[in-house]
């Protein structure tokens, strides 16, 4: 177990998400932690020893995309059931559940997909207050069709005999549909009910507990060492950056390298935040000479998100040799303190789950400084890898980070830099970034700010021929890019009202001087990507 999972004796309650391969585990653990109950994802192959270790109060299966029939099926070790913990099987869960404990599961051939109609038969403890049908969300081509010994069955619906079943004994309890989707009525409730009612968890898991808890981590992790922080400008290395801060105070340094590529008005609020309202030891480089110099004539994406990459390890590596890490001791002004050993990541849930371990999140953008050399070693420190995102914001805003920040959306780590196709240059920077802060101020506007996943200004490499007033022009066109999009994995182009299109474009066009043209992205990913480089 690494060092950021909750100890099992601390007073926080939890619950095991056993993933059967679907992508509902994810959203499973989402659910349970509305409900302020602590969850983790853990693997279907995972022993009753480490159960047992974890002391959950209370166990969910997931649905998967397989038939319990299919060889192989990924099962788990019947003792599961003996362990007097209780556990609730959804979907694919459920007819494990049926199978293992001696029910029947059968090929109806009246699978089930999408808005169902359940019906109750019977009371069921999860189901409190329901009314005799309501709608739910199914998924299914096999179905409960026998109870086991000492089950009762609750619900049913067209094409599921069984869609609802429990045992009162054991405390173990089956249900076909999916409570954790928003199209099932009243999902939130099915969980609430197993928490509190079936498992007794205490809904102490709040955002102002998250805190408490890490900062208690960062505080016994860290000790009186010093701490390295790179701040990017986005939410996740600003709330790793303020939770660490309340931990150990000013022995927190952070890092910010402009690189002439940031958003409108960026760099000035990375100082506003965290030098004056947060009075943390801040180094601002500014660094958009050497950036704009190392990208001068490069056109070709991948080299120039590899340079922008490597300059900006480099300038952390200065930073870090001038504040004596990796030195042992001393810094360059021949103070005697140590350097900082400790270097602040903002790993989120996500990335661990992904990672397949809880040990190793994944080095992803140039601003998690892998690259760095032996000799400048960091142990990390990673206060949010137990989060999802809108528990990253939660506790953002609970710190008091200015909504601007914690609502923002998300920006590559190569900045602006894959946003001006061909050569970047200071001058098209300029353009781009002007560009970008009226689309997104429109936007901000007309209340779609948060609604969105992206929106942006890009900039092809080529000019166009316009007229303004009497004169023929010759000037870059700027693409509006907006999106909506759960994960960045697949995206939608956003359907912007016309008269926004209309606002953005003459505003562009009148207010930024070397643009012409405006245009819209209607590509969704994929077939393209969110970004165009
Ligand atoms: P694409 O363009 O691949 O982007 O659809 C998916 C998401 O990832 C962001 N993105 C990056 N983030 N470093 C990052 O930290 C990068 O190099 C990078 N490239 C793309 C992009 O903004 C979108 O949210």
């Amino acid at each position: 177990m690494s060092a950021w999972a909750i100890e099992s004796d601390s007073v926080t309650d939890t619950v095991l998400v056993v993933d059967f391969g679907a992508q509902y585990a994810r959203l499973i653990a989402r659910r349970v932690r509305e409900a302020h109950v602590y969850s983790e994802i853990v693997p279907s192959s995972i022993s009753l020893e480490e159960i047992r270790a974890r002391k959950p109060k209370g166990i969910i299966f997931s649905g998967g995309p397989k038939s319990v029939y299919a060889t192989p099926a990924p099962t788990i070790d019947p003792g599961i059931y003996e362990l007097g913990i209780p556990i609730l099987g959804l979907c694919y869960g459920a007819q494990l559940v049926a199978l293992q404990l001696g029910g029947t599961v059968s090929r109806t051939g009246a699978g089930e997909y999408g808005r169902t109609e359940l019906t109750l038969t019977a009371p069921s403890p999860l189901c409190v207050d329901w009314p005799t049908t309501s709608e739910v969300w199914m998924s299914h081509g096999d179905a409960i069709t026998e109870v086991p010994p000492g089950f009762v069955a609750t619900a049913t619906s067209p094409g599921a005999p069984v869609a609802a079943l429990h045992d009162p004994e054991r405390r173990i309890f089956g249900l076909q549909f999916h409570p954790e989707v928003v199209h099932t009525e009243r999902g939130s409730e099915v969980f609430e009910r197993f928490l509190l009612d079936a498992c007794g968890c205490l809904p102490a898991w709040t955002h102002v507990s998250i805190i408490e808890q890490q900062v208690a981590a960062v505080q016994a992790q860290v000790g009186t060492e010093r701490v390295l922080c790179a701040l990017s400008g986005g939410v996740d290395s600003a709330v790793a950056a303020a939770l660490v801060h309340k931990a150990v105070g000013d022995q927190l340094t952070c890092v910010f390298v402009d690189t002439g590529l940031m958003r409108s008005g960026e760099a000035d609020q990375v100082e506003d935040t965290f030098r004056r309202q947060f009075k943390i030891d801040l180094v601002h480089v500014k660094a958009a000479d050497r950036y704009f110099a190392a990208l001068a004539g490069v056109t070709d994406p991948e080299r120039k998100r590899k340079i922008i990459g490597e300059l900006f390890i480099r300038i952390f590596e200065e930073v870090a040799r001038d504040l004596g890490a990796g030195t042992g001791a001393g810094g360059a002004d021949g103070a005697v303190d140590e350097g900082p050993k400790y270097l602040v990541q903002g790993t989120l849930y996500p990335d661990v789950i992904e990672s397949g371990s809880d040990t190793a999140a994944n080095i992803k953008s140039h601003h998690n400084v892998g690259g760095l050399p032996d000799d400048l070693s960091f142990d990390l420190v990673e206060p949010l890898r137990l989060l999802f995102k809108d528990e990253v914001r939660a506790v953002g805003e609970e710190l008091g980070l200015p909504h601007d920040i914690v609502w923002r959306q998300p920006f590559p780590g190569p900045g602006l830099g894959v946003r001006i196709i061909g050569e970047v240059t200071p001058e098209r920077a300029e353009i781009l970034r002007n560009a970008d802060a009226i689309v997104v101020e429109e936007i901000r506007r007309a209340g779609l700010y948060r609604t969105l996943w992206q929106s942006f200004a890009v900039m092809p490499a080529v000019r166009t021929v316009g007229v303004m007033g009497d004169g023929r022009t010759y000037a870059y066109p700027i693409v509006i890019r907006a999106v909506t999009s759960d994960d960045a994995m697949t995206a939608d182009w956003a359907r912007l009202p016309y008269d926004l299109v209309e606002r953005i474009s003459s505003r562009i066009i009148n207010e930024v001087e070397g643009v012409n043209r405006v245009a819209l992205d209607v590509t969704s990913k994929p077939p393209g990507t969110i970004e165009w480089e």
